[in-house]
């Protein structure tokens, strides 16, 4: 009878989260109330994908509604939606989105001592044909809310204490780590409730799929040329797969439960690639970590970077562990 106790006593998001709380007596609640607004985002954000609402939401972004309004892109209204649920959290001090040229200080009356980057709609080139897209966060704290600078987001990945995203995908999903561990919840629409869908997620240690952009190949340099190469042409198995969806969110989310490796190299027009390290490369990579995989620059450990400006950007390869070890390898050997 366990299905039936998994289908009356239902473990949602906020229960989990209060649960892991609970051990810790020193915890104050305010992670569970940050939370509950960053997740009110994800479901803000997943009704609208879902073009819930048609009447006003109906149409592309740049078009114009049936009352002569302007349609507002999906990403800005993303963003809006977020930044506003983030301030009336009373939880953060500092925000940093990816559609917000500065970084957001709140209201001192306002303030909490968690500052949040993220991407609030990830995979804009996927909005208008319906492939999944997805929200990307990742969270620092400060000691002093009262006293605080734009340093204090300029930390190193491995300084967040908590990471996750969300994907709109072919159901709404949402993958967390608050520092032990990576869970992924379901949204159950009927109740508007996420609900622990995948426990502990660890990352195969080997995978059977690479993940790049190829059209970017003859920029490459001469690592991850050689790594893709022994991808399609490998001297000691099968080739391996080749699947590229270009959302972050759902390359990653298809390789945290499959395996593989996802990449995002530099290339000779790009010397630090296209994927930002606060919002994007850090999130991933302490959700890979936590799940037992690497995240790598072709230099250091993702996590390591110190992100010289709030839109800074890095290569990145991640994935499962003995994948980015072999990459390491060639990265190591061109040196
Ligand atoms: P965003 O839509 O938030 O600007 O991010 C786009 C990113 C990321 O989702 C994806 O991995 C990458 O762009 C795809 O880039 P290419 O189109 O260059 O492959
Ligand atoms: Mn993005
Ligand atoms: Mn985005
Ligand atoms: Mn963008």
């Amino acid at each position: 009878h366990e299905a039936d106790a998994m289908r009356t006593d239902l473990m949602t998001l906020t229960r989990y989260v209060l649960n892991e709380q609970s051990k810790h007596p020193e915890s104050t609640g305010d992670y569970t109330i940050l939370l509950a607004h960053i997740v009110l985002g994800c479901k803000f954000v997943c009704s609208a994908v879902n073009k819930a609402g048609l009447a006003s939401l109906v149409g592309l972004a740049g078009d114009t509604n049936i009352q002569g309004e302007e349609q507002k892109k999906m990403d800005v209204l993303s963003n809006e939606v977020f930044v506003k649920a983030l301030v009336s959290s009373h939880r953060t001090c500092i925000l940093v989105s990816e559609e917000d040229e500065e970084a957001t200080f709140v209201d001192p009356a306002l303030r909490g001592r968690y500052c949040v980057v993220f991407d609030p709609l990830d995979g804009s080139s996927n909005i208008d044909c319906g492939v999944s897209i997805g929200t990307i966060f990742g969270i620092y704290m400060v000691d002093d809310p009262n006293n605080i600078s734009l340093n204090d987001v300029l930390q190193p990945g491995k300084n967040m204490v908590a990471a996750g995203y969300c994907m709109y995908g072919s159901s709404c999903t949402l993958v967390l780590s608050s520092g032990n561990g990576v869970n992924g919840f379901t949204l159950d629409p009927s109740l508007g409730e996420f609900i622990l869908t995948h426990p502990d997620i660890k990352i195969p240690p080997k995978g059977k799929i690479y993940s790049v952009n190829e059209g970017n190949a003859k920029n490459w340099d001469n690592p991850t040329a050689k790594y893709v190469e022994k991808c399609k042409y490998p001297t000691d198995g099968p080739p391996k797969s080749l699947r590229y969806i270009g959302s972050m969110v759902a390359d990653i989310h298809r390789t945290l439960l499959y395996g593989g490796i996802f990449l995002y190299p530099a290339d000779q027009k790009n010397p630090n690639g296209k994927l930002r390290v606060l919002y994007e490369v850090f999130p991933m990579s302490f959700l890979i970590e936590k799940a037992g995989g690497q995240a790598f620059t072709g230099k250091i450990r993702a996590l390591d970077l110190i992100p010289e400006h709030i839109h800074a950007r890095s290569p990145v390869f991640l994935g499962s562990c003995d994948d980015v070890e072999e990459l390491k390898e060639l990265y190591a050997a061109e040196k």
